[in-house]
């Protein structure tokens, strides 16, 4: 696809770094690169280091900032924004312009982490001839360095085309919600030998297509450690055990702000949902009572220029 972006670099004031940096900016204005980003080698470093990554949700410009700076390795802008931030039922409900303009919220809100798209199904499910362009329109529109998508019939097909067209793909089996099987039955994946033995082969396939790490979903921790073991690349974690070379999380759900459900492997570190809830009561009380706003809060004309407006009413 012809791009007619232009781009254009800016000097970035790094006051914490000797080095100088840059960020890249497109036409647009968005956001594109810096220098300072963590890249697809640090991640794979990581593994060869046997150091853990850490990959975390976000969806905004008001978290993807703090995310970034309690020093989260990627960002991943989920799919699973359907459910925690735009109430839907299933993450098959999402547009790709959704995506997109949270994915875009969230790289200008961040400056060092690695910004992950999601690719939501309609974008390479529904109908895989789209999916190069869908993939590039979160590096060309967004600025993301990398995309996601969800194991399918059709995933290895299509991870070797999007990785063909220079950009990252992160990989992910298991527990796919764009396409779960029956509703209320169990998300566990790999119970079985044959499921297993179907997981080791899909995981391997997508490394060998191009991935470079694979997202594993509720599969038993003795699987998940096989899998790590077997494969060159990271293998990021979510109800799949310790073993993994990496975790990651739903934003919301670490911090206590999505209450439908609360699947088995989330572990809330903060409640933000009370938190939120006392300071708005406390908001709704002081504007009922009067106790704000105060003269802080206030602008006030000059005496001489209300007696004269009074003068001339
Ligand atoms: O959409 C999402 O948030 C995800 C992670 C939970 C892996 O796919």
């Amino acid at each position: 696809m012809q791009s007619t972006r232009r781009l254009n670099i800016r000097p970035r004031h790094d006051f914490t770094s000797r080095f100088v940096a840059y960020n890249l900016f497109d036409s647009f204005g968005i956001l594109v690169n810096t220098a300072m980003r963590v890249t697809v080698s640090d991640i794979i470093d990581k593994k060869n280091r046997g150091e853990k990554v850490t990959v975390l949700t976000a969806y905004d410009y008001a978290f993807a900032p703090i995310v970034d700076a309690a020093g989260v390795d990627i960002i991943l802008v989920g799919d699973s924004m359907a459910n925690v931030v735009l109430g839907m039922q299933s993450t098959q409900e999402i547009s790709l312009d959704e995506m997109i303009n949270h994915s875009r919220a969230v790289v200008k809100g961040s400056e060092r982490a690695m910004v992950i798209g999601d690719m939501p199904y309609c974008a390479y499910q529904a109908n895989p001839d789209d999916a190069v362009t869908s993939a590039r329109r979160f590096v060309n529109e967004a600025g993301c360095q990398a995309i996601k998508l969800e194991w399918f019939d059709r995933a290895l097909e299509v991870t070797e085309q999007i990785v063909g067209d220079g950009i990252p793909v992160m990989g992910h089996v298991g527990f796919t919600p764009q396409t779960p099987d029956e509703p209320g039955s169990s998300k566990v994946r790999g119970k079985d030998v044959e499921g297993a033995r179907r997981l080791i082969q899909q995981a391997k396939a997508l490394e060998s297509a191009g991935c470079f790490s694979i997202v594993l979903e509720c599969v038993p921790w003795q699987l998940a450690k096989i899998i790590s073991e077997k494969l060159a690349i990271p293998t990021i974690g979510i109800g799949a055990g310790v073993f993994c070379n990496g975790q990651v999380l739903v934003l919301n759900d670490v911090l206590g702000l999505f209450r439908r459900f609360t699947p088995k492997f989330v572990k809330k570190y903060v409640d933000i949902y009370q938190e939120s809830l006392c300071g708005i009561e406390r908001y709704v009380q002081e504007v009922k009572t009067g106790v704000f706003p105060t003269e802080k809060q206030s602008f006030s004309l000059p005496q001489e220029v209300l007696k004269e407006l009074e003068k001339s009413l």
